[in-house]
Formats: C-alpha cells, structure tokens, sequence
C-alpha cells in the first residue's frame, strides 16, 4: 500500500484526469454517484462538491479503516456515505447515475466481475467511468519505470478495459489516455520518489497514463 504522502501526490498528480472525466461526461448537480475502491475519498469528495447538497456519493471501499477516513470527510462534504463492501459483493441502498473507479481493478482478483457489478448498480441510460493505468508506460527519460508494477494483479489493466466493458455488452462512448509529465522538482517527481525511493530532477519523468473509459448502461 502507497504511503500517505504518495496517496496525496497522486491526488494531486492525477486530479487533471479526474476533472477531464467529470467534465465530459457532464457531471451535474443532484447526481447519485458511487465511489467504488474509493480509498482516503479524494474521488467521492471531488464527486460530493459537483453534485451538491441534493446529490449523494457512495463511498464503498473493501478496507474498515478507509471508512473511518471518508467517515470522516463525510461530516463535512454531507452527501458523501461510506460503506464497507468488496466491489464483487457490492449492494447499495439505491441505484446510481454513476459508477465510477479510480486505481481498483488493477488490485482486484477478477476486473471484469467488478466492472459486472458496477453496471448492476446503474440506472438504466446510467453511466461507468473507469480510471485505470498502464503502469508499464511510464518513463523516466526514455526507459520504462519498471518498479512501479511490482505488487500490482493488472499493472496493465487501464488498457485493457474497453476490451472487457465491450465484452460485458455495454456501450463505450468515450475513452481516452492522460499521463502527468514534469521536469525538475515537481509534484511527479515527488510522487516517484515515494513510489520508488528513487528522486528524479535531471531528466523528464513521465508518471503511467491513465486510461478512463465512458460506458453508457443500458438494461
Ligand atoms: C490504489 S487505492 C485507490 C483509491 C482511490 N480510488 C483513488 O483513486 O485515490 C485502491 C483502493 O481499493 C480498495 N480495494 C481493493 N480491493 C477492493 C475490493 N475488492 N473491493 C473494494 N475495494 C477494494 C483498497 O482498499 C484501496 O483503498
């Protein structure tokens, strides 16, 4: 598991694809959303602010200890719940107008039975956006970072999504790839360095692009 302050560098890092996401899809007020492997709750609360005080925003994350910490964002940011579920047993009390997951399949035994149960928690013309990376790609200069890969199930899983919502028969509408790129002493490099332990400020570091792939579900 990342350290603290590589959890709140990739929040950083990442937040660009986030906003790309929610922007397109068009993201509005009164949305109910699920946050699944939702972790510290960065998503959910970037989620909570677009939707607002009639939204709401499941926070559902396998881990007891990640609830007591979104438990915790939740007493400010109202509409955000947090539950206790693994992704493949996933219940909510309601359906949602989005499913959304950042950085879970790449840890989860079997991807496909999660983006499953995401799409049965969806409204009918509901939506799933999956942020997952290729791990494998990033780069510092021109080699590959190798080391970040090491404890992952599906370092690679970001491109291989639209293969498997494909075959889940839902219908992909948009799909895309963002990768953070910095020289110098910047939030990427200090991301890698906790990471990796290795600091990088001499050549350009290329942090593993994240693919999101827009799925419309229809039943
Ligand atoms: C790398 S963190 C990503 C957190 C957050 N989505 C983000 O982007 O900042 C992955 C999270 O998924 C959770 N997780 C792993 N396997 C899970 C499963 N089967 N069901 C639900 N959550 C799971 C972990 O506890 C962890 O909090």
């Amino acid at each position: 598991m990342a350290n603290r302050v590589a959890i709140e560098l990739r929040d950083d890092v990442y937040r660009r694809p986030l906003e790309t996401a929610t922007e397109r899809l068009g993201i509005g007020t009164g949305w109910k959303c699920v946050d699944v492997g939702a972790g510290g709750g960065d998503v959910s609360v970037a989620l909570g602010k677009i939707v607002g005080p009639s939204g709401r925003v499941f926070a559902v994350d396998i881990d007891p200890q990640r609830r007591d910490q979104v438990a915790e964002i939740a007493a400010r940011e109202t509409q955000v719940i947090a539950l206790t579920q693994a992704a493949e047993e996933m219940v909510l009390p309601e359906k949602v107008d989005l499913a959304f997951c950042r950085f879970l399949l790449l840890q989860v035994i079997d991807p496909r039975r999660v983006i499953e149960r995401m799409a049965s928690v969806v409204k009918n013309g509901g939506w799933i956006v999956i942020q997952e990376a290729i791990t494998s790609a990033g780069r510092v200069g021109e080699a590959p970072i190798s080391a970040l890969s090491s404890s992952m199930k599906h370092p690679d899983i970001g491109i291989m999504v639209p293969q498997l919502v494909n075959r889940l028969g839902l219908e992909m509408t948009d799909c895309w790839a963002e990768a953070p790129v910095g020289l110098g002493d910047t939030s990427v490099s200090r991301y890698l360095e906790a990471m990796t332990d290795v600091l990088v400020v001499d050549e350009p570091v290329m942090l593993p692009p994240v693919v999101t792939t827009i799925a419309r579900v229809t039943t």
